[in-house]
């Protein structure tokens, strides 16, 4: 190999490997959304005692009685989510059952933890308006 042959050869080693750095931490940035606060994690933490899985999701995975929570702090006014923490509704299926209730420390947490799930790139999870299920047919179809 000659000189310009040797230039050539790792100037573009170098350029596709500088290529694949920038687009290695950008996307990295894309889906980091910074290390969690201890709030936050105080309201991971209440997620988990108190069981919200059994019935929620969070990132698609959990249980789907009630919704996905994953960008709910988007969806529903700070205040009306910490109301219903504080005086929870009856659930609507049960007859009797109340909504696990937190003190106002937890809700306050809860809320922490639900808003850093919500900053999280999910691409577009959870998806909307959805499927819905046509009457009588048994079809799903896409709206
Ligand atoms: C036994 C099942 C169950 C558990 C456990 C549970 N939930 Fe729920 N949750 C539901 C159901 C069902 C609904 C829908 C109620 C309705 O529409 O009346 C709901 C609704 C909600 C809503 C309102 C969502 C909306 O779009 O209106 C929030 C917020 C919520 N739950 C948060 C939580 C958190 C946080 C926890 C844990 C502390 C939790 N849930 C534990 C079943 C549960």
């Amino acid at each position: 190999m000659n000189k310009w042959g040797a230039a050539t050869f790792l100037g573009t080693v170098f350029l596709g490997f500088g290529i694949f750095l920038v687009v290695c931490l950008g996307s990295i940035d894309k889906v980091s959304s910074g290390p969690m606060s201890s709030k936050e994690k105080l309201g991971k933490w209440v997620w988990q005692k108190h069981g919200c899985v059994e019935c929620h999701c969070l990132f698609g995975n959990g249980g789907y009685l009630g919704p996905d929570l994953t960008v709910i702090t988007r969806k529903m006014p700070i205040e009306r989510l910490k109301r219903f923490f504080s005086e929870p509704p009856v659930m609507r299926p049960a007859k009797r059952r109340k909504h696990p209730e937190l003190d106002e420390a937890k809700a306050d947490a809860m809320i922490a933890y639900l808003k850093f799930t919500a900053k999280i790139n999910t691409q577009g999870w959870p998806p909307q308006p959805g499927y819905v299920l046509k009457k009588n047919s048994g079809e799903t179809k896409g709206e």
